[in-house]
């Protein structure tokens, strides 16, 4: 069997104590040390990968694959899916759990307790107590730091070079804001989500609040889930990740927005776009 997210391990290590040839595979190198320690004398196999790259470049077959609130929660499920469907056998089982689906996103869902609009989404788990956010003070829900820190090092490892983040706002429509370029600037025209270069050092979580105020005027009071990420090559040709978050803000969508880099903004139905980069769209599922 392959778990897809196994975090803590605990579900492996209880099935190979039964005998059952089990597998994992985890975004975060810091579990997989850690659940390797703890569970390996199970017999259990703990693999540091992301879960799209692992199914794609490993060609094992499993009666089961299964994620508890694992990495299909957090997965493009168009690209999940038939990654999972090649490595099961014809009889085998996909079987996994998430919490309901956040309004308005499709695909890769973020963890969030205090839910997309910060209505409480119960996620089916006892709730204890968060430890302090990694963020500004005022920034709650996420813990975007320890987040950020499996993503950049996945992002590492597939050898890209410099770190957007993107910041998905909506309104309680389910309406998402965007903003478009100057038509005398690179991709001028094109609407996107308020975006922006992490500088060096910066955490995304710090560079998402600044980019947020900086180029709508809005203050971020928390970071509600993390949406997805996409790849493009910059415009001195570095390889680039985009990572983007729900936020909210203060105020919500009554806030008044001031552009500083854009000539327009919008709040728009996530299934009809005005033109959008194939990834924006293809992230908001329009
Ligand atoms: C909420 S935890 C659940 C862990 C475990 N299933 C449990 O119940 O304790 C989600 C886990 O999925 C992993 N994960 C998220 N996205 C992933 C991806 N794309 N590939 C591999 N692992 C991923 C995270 O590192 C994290 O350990």
């Amino acid at each position: 069997m392959l778990e897809v997210g196994c975090g803590t391990g605990r579900a492996l290590a209880y099935l190979a104590q039964r005998g059952v040839v089990a597998r994992g595979v985890d975004l975060s190198p810091v579990m997989v040390k850690q659940t390797t320690a703890k569970w390996a004398a199970t017999g259990a196999e703990f693999i540091c990968g992301e879960v799209l790259e692992h199914l794609r470049d490993h060609g094992e077959t499993y009666d089961a694959v299964y994620s508890i609130f694992g990495a299909a929660w957090f997965t493009d499920p168009g690209r999940l899916f038939p990654l999972v469907h090649q490595r099961l056998y014809s009889r085998g089982v996909f079987a996994f759990s998430q919490p309901p689906a956040i309004p308005g996103a499709y695909g890769p869902q973020g963890m969030y307790k205090g839910g997309f609009a910060g209505r409480a989404m119960p996620s089916g788990r006892s709730q204890k107590p968060e430890p302090p956010p990694e963020g500004p003070a005022e920034v709650t829900s996420l813990r975007p730091g320890s987040l950020s820190e499996s993503l950049l090092a996945n992002a590492r490892r597939g050898g890209i070079e410099k770190y957007v983040v993107g910041a998905l706002i909506t309104d309680e429509d389910g309406r998402v804001l965007l903003l478009r370029r100057r038509a005398e600037d690179f991709l001028g025209g094109l609407w996107e989500l308020p975006s922006g270069g992490a500088k060096a050092g910066e955490r995304l979580v710090d560079a998402l609040c600044r980019e947020v105020l900086e180029e709508t005027g809005l203050t971020v009071s928390g970071v509600t889930g993390y949406v997805g990420s996409f790849d493009y090559a910059s415009r001195s040709g570095r390889r680039t990740r985009q990572f983007t978050f729900a936020v909210n803000v203060t105020g919500g969508a009554a806030g008044a927005i001031t552009l500083s880099e854009h000539d327009e903004s919008a709040w728009v139905d996530p299934h009809d776009l005005p033109a959008v980069s194939d990834e924006t769209r293809a992230l908001l599922g329009g």
